[in-house]
């Protein structure tokens, strides 16, 4: 077990930004004397100030003790060049993203500092090994990947490039623990894990909303009340801007030559063109002007409860068709596979990446409606719900007054390969799966980073693992077959779990 640097330890931090200030906080919290550097005249002492006002409304609110709040600001000192880095033994740099900045920094703070001081990059995007391709001690670096805002946001990705020392991982591992911060292991590579594992939540919804089967608005709204994500995808982005996440997709995508799993969306890149950048620019995929009315989901009237509710074998909504009191009759053999309810005739399944038209044509039925996978069906106050070409227009109602009677809100969209949670789970999944059989990190960790990093519910394997990692598999087979698209290829290492009869966290 690798040791956390002691707290009498100086930490210098580089770049007194959102970022920089942030990270100074962190390590002065936990204890140690902070060399803070800007190459800006007066940076450094205005990001220290901001990390002065912070702690000054922790104070008001009763959160922190002045004198802690006064001992804290005490350790942080502003220096004027990088020389002064000279006693640190860990230095994190959050300066520009740009490659030979970094590097030529980085040059500098070697010849400043002692032979065994540990350099960290807070990069998101570039490579740790080309980072440390200039410097004499490469062995030294490693990336200390903080999220924003860095005082709040739990996880660190520790990034080791391929000339890292393990034993530096292993300190900056343990030190951002002792600061109180989950850390997990990440092997250098394009977006390491939460950027690279997090775009298909952004990008299913953006493919659903271009192909006009659900709004914005409604997909949002599916993802949160019925996914159960913190945030919906176009919400996010919004507050992200839209030229940063745009540029990162791209950025990922042109990292792995142009694999069609990372496709940038035109969607996106016309709000990018038309400066339509989100939250901060007053519009994005919403409108943030004064008085201007968030748009509202697409929720379907009141429909009549069906008079007729057929249950063959277990259906994920048992529990809640069993308290909503309504009369079934259970059929546990019969015509139809486990899973299905039939109401008034219509034929109901959860998604499976087919499309309900799909279904019905497979099946030789005409009334079939699919629905959305829910994170707890229990609980989940919205779903999603598609019906087959084939089917009459009393379909939808039949299966609308039937979810509005187990107390859902309903959005009827249209029938779109996967509906919206259905498909970004699995396509999540699918991407957790690739970076663990890429041995970018462990499964543990890419669950620990997405719950940490980006508030995930749940880690997308161990979710995965609850719907079943066969059901998936299936979902991302049918999706692939039914849109012919190369992202959609199953990750080779889920298809082994599932032969194997494995689980990703044994
Ligand atoms: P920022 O623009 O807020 O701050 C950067 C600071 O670095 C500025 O104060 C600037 O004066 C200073 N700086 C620029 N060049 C310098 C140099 N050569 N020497 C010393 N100081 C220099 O940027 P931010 O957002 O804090 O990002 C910094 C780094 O952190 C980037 O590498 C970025 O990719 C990464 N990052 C950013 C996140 C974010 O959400 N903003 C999240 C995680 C990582």
């Amino acid at each position: 077990m690798t040791n956390a640097l002691p707290t009498s330890s100086i930490i210098g931090v580089i770049g007194a930004g959102t970022m920089g200030a942030g990270i100074a906080q962190v390590a002065a919290q936990a204890g140690h004397p902070v060399l803070l550097f800007d190459a800006w005249d007066g940076a450094a002492q205005k990001g220290k100030d901001g990390v002065a006002k912070a702690l000054s409304r922790l104070v008001e609110k009763g959160k922190m003790a002045q004198a802690d709040r006064d001992a804290l600001l005490n350790r942080i000192t502003v220096i004027a060049t990088l020389a002064d880095l000279a006693p640190a033994k860990l230095v994190v740099e959050a300066i520009v993203e740009r490659l030979d900045v970094k590097q030529t920094v980085f040059g500098e703070v070697e010849a400043a500092v002692a032979d065994d001081a540990i350099l960290a990059s807070n990069t998101s995007s570039l490579s740790l090994t080309a980072i440390g391709a200039t410097l004499k001690r490469p062995q030294n670096l490693v990336g200390m990947h903080f999220f924003n805002p860095a005082p709040l946001m739990a996880l660190v990705e520790v990034i080791s490039g391929v000339a890292t020392a393990p034993t530096v991982a292993e300190t900056v591992y343990a030190t951002a623990k002792a600061w109180g911060k989950v850390p997990v292991h990440a092997a250098s590579t394009p977006g390491f894990i939460v950027n690279r594992v997090a775009r298909p939540y952004y990008a299913e919804a953006l493919r659903v909303t271009q192909e006009g089967a659900a709004d914005p608005a409604t997909i949002d709204a599916v993802l949160t009340e019925c996914g159960g994500f913190r945030m919906g995808p176009f919400d996010l982005m919004d507050l992200i801007g839209h030229d940063v996440n745009y540029a990162v997709t791209n950025s990922v995508f042109d990292a792995y030559y142009k694999d069609k799993r990372f496709l940038p969306s035109l969607v996106q890149k016309d709000l990018v063109d038309a400066g339509w950048l989100g939250r901060k620019s007053g519009r994005g995929f919403y409108d943030y002007a004064e008085g201007a009315a968030k748009p509202a989901p697409a929720t379907a009237v009141p429909a009549f409860a069906p008079a007729s509710v057929e249950v063959h074998g277990e259906t994920p909504l048992d529990g809640r068709i069993t308290t909503s009191g309504m009369t079934v009759s259970r059929a546990d053999e019969g015509e139809y596979e486990d899973g299905v309810i039939v109401v008034d005739g219509v034929v109901l399944v959860p998604s499976d990446g087919r499309m309900a038209t799909e279904i019905a044509a497979e099946e030789m039925l005409t009334d079939v409606v699919v629905y959305d996978l829910a994170l707890d069906y229990g609980t989940a106050k919205r779903i999603a719900i598609a019906a087959a070409d084939q089917a009459s227009p009393n379909a939808v109602q039949a299966a609308t007054g039937f979810f509005q009677a187990l107390g859902f809100a309903v959005s009827v969209i249209d029938d779109v390969p996967g509906l919206i949670v259905t498909r970004t789970v699995a396509m999540l999944a699918n991407e957790a799966a690739d970076a663990v059989y890429q041995r970018v990190a462990t499964a543990g960790d890419v669950d620990l980073a997405m719950t940490k990093g980006v508030n995930y519910p749940r880690g997308p394997l161990a979710w995965a693992e609850d719907v079943g990692l066969d059901r998936v598999l299936d979902i991302l087979e049918n999706l692939f077959d039914t849109i012919k698209e190369d992202r959609f290829r199953p990750s080779v290492l889920l298809r082994r779990k599932v032969l194997g009869g494995g689980s990703f966290h044994a």
